[in-house]
């Protein structure tokens, strides 16, 4: 399974060295794949087997863009992973789907492994579950969902950061669609947390998970992989 943590706007350089070799030595004897993606000012030449990658990047080598880093910078530390789409890039940031296709197609060339974001508004899921998976569908416009280095990330907007899950049949609806639309494997993020990644593992189609909050303490996201490993077990 794929066990992912977005780190989102917290851990300073320092803490975040300190956070991977947390991570390092707790998954010495894991068999999930496990990847952390630091905030961008804490990048740094980490010694670990764990895959770092980015939540972010602009489609570009180097240039003018205030603010944003390209791929210049990611190859200083040889990263090859990022995320792309996440729910508070388009709704807090703005990010427009034209942009975002920008940044897979730009990707996508360099031959980075995409996690692909998508995931519906509140409104969406009160209207019917029809409405929810056209929203999803239109957020795949313009996206190669056959692209051999996608995994693609159902996070309801909703669930993030709010403690709110879907039940387990939502989940699973949702997940089943996108198989239609995609062989990615397929990540559930949305107030995932060590009490209920067990369900959420043992759903349908869910590959694995992309864990915010309850991934910023290295031990809580240690017990999260745990369940993962535990599970593959039985
Ligand atoms: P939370 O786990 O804090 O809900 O965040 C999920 C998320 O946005 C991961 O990308």
């Amino acid at each position: 399974m794929i066990i992912a943590a977005n780190l989102k706007t917290n851990l300073t350089r320092s803490a975040t060295h300190k956070y991977i070799k947390q991570v390092q030595t707790c998954t010495q004897n894991s068999s999930q794949e496990v990847i952390v993606l630091p905030a961008t000012s804490s990048l740094d030449s980490y010694k670990t087997d764990i895959t770092i990658g980015v939540q972010n990047a602009y489609p570009v080598e180097h240039g003018a863009f205030t603010g944003e880093i390209g791929l210049e910078h990611l190859n200083e530390f040889a990263i090859k992973t990022i995320l792309i789409g996440h729910s508070e890039r388009r709704h807090i940031l703005g990010e427009t789907q034209e942009l975002i296709v920008k940044k897979f197609d730009y990707f996508k060339e360099q031959g980075f492994k995409i996690i692909y974001c998508v995931g519906e508004p509140l409104e969406i899921r009160e209207r019917s579950h029809e409405e929810v998976l056209m929203y999803i569908h239109n957020q795949f416009e313009g996206i190669d969902t056959e692209y051999e280095n996608l995994i693609i990330a159902y996070e309801p907007v909703w669930a993030i950061g709010t403690g709110k899950v879907p039940t387990l049949e939502d989940i699973q609806n949702v997940h089943n669609e996108l198989t239609k639309k995609s062989s990615a494997p397929l990540l559930y993020g949305g107030s995932v947390k060590v009490n209920n990644v067990k369900d959420i593992l043992k759903v349908g189609n869910v590959n694995g998970v992309l864990v915010g909050s309850a991934a910023l303490n290295a031990e809580s996201f240690c017990s999260i992989i745990q369940v993962a490993d535990e599970l593959e077990k039985n």
